[in-house]
């Protein structure tokens, strides 16, 4: 387990991730009733952003200035991208930082966190031993958040259905291990058993496009319920950047999840770009059914 979060906290990925995290937490709160957040990979909750420069032996760029940097001197956010925009700065303005995307960044289970109310619960998962003695003790204090070392796969099975029968999984590994896609699928595959209705969403980088592609394959075969593909490029196919951009697959999404975000994963793709050749896209996987 080499992968640590903060070199990446805060860049395009993490913003993406995050705008569309808040908009899922905004649809599951439009029921009165409470639900889990279950965070497969947490990471540690909050990161200092300066230190993601430097690197384990040598200095690394940072990637945050092309990822949150680059939106908090903008006056035209739109409404979705306000509020993610809004949040982060007084996060790092209580943490003692100046509110522009260069102090503290929360992660995830912050992001949630921030947003729970006292009906929701957090169950948050992070197996790095250092990362997560952070993520406990930035959550000591929390009354609605627990912090498990457990395998984010496995923890799946431990903890749907909830009692509450209602449930938002993130599921955002850090694609180190070659059957992580896999591993994803099968537990995927075991949520739907659990907890049919459960809200889940899947971050994947864009690097390969053939191996995305057999993934999405794989996950189609597991009879969907409707499901969201929603992806983001800061380059075209053919850039030498690594990580040319990102997505998230959205199962059981909100409804009309679609129509909120697609003019802000537009936004982001211009706000966001590094090269000519990006650009957003939303497509229905499995098409979400006219309630009747
Ligand atoms: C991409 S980061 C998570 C970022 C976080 N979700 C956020 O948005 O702020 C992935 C994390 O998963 C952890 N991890 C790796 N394998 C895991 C596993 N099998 N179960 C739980 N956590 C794991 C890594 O240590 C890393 O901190």
């Amino acid at each position: 387990m080499n992968y640590r979060h903060h070199f990446h906290a805060g860049n395009f990925a993490d913003v993406m991730k995050h705008v569309l995290l808040l908009r899922l937490i905004a649809g599951m709160q439009r029921k009165e009733k409470g639900f889990l957040y279950l965070d497969t990979h947490a990471g540690r909750g909050a990161y200092v952003l300066a230190a993601a420069a430097r690197g384990d032996s040598l200095a690394r760029q940072p990637e945050h200035p092309l990822g949150i940097g680059r939106l908090v001197s903008r006056s035209d956010l739109p409404p979705g991208v306000a509020d993610y925009v809004t949040l982060v700065r007084s996060f790092d303005q209580q943490r003692g930082g100046r509110g522009d995307g260069t102090g503290h960044y929360p992660g995830s289970p912050w992001l949630v966190q921030l947003r729970a109310r006292p009906q929701d619960r957090l169950v948050l998962c992070e197996l790095h031993p250092e990362e997560h003695a952070e993520l406990a003790r930035e959550f000591a204090l929390g009354p609605r958040a627990q912090v498990v070392a457990a395998d984010g796969y496995a923890a799946v099975r431990a903890y749907l259905p909830p009692l509450e029968r209602r449930a938002l999984v993130l599921i955002d590994p850090p694609f180190e291990a070659q059957d992580e896609f896999a591993r994803i699928v099968s537990a995927v595959a075991e949520a739907l058993r659990r907890l049919p209705g459960a809200v889940i969403a899947i971050w994947y980088p864009l690097t390969e496009r053939a191996r995305l592609d057999a993934f999405i394959g794989e996950l189609c075969a597991l009879a969907l319920p409707p499901t969201l593909e929603l992806e983001l490029a800061v380059a075209g196919p053919g850039s030498a950047l690594k990580l040319k951009g990102c997505g998230l697959v959205v199962l059981n999404p909100p409804w009309k999840f679609d129509a909120e975000t697609s003019p802000l994963l537009e936004w982001l793709a211009a706000a966001l770009a590094q090269e000519p050749g990006g650009g957003a896209r939303v497509r229905w996987l499995v098409e979400e059914k006219v309630p009747s």
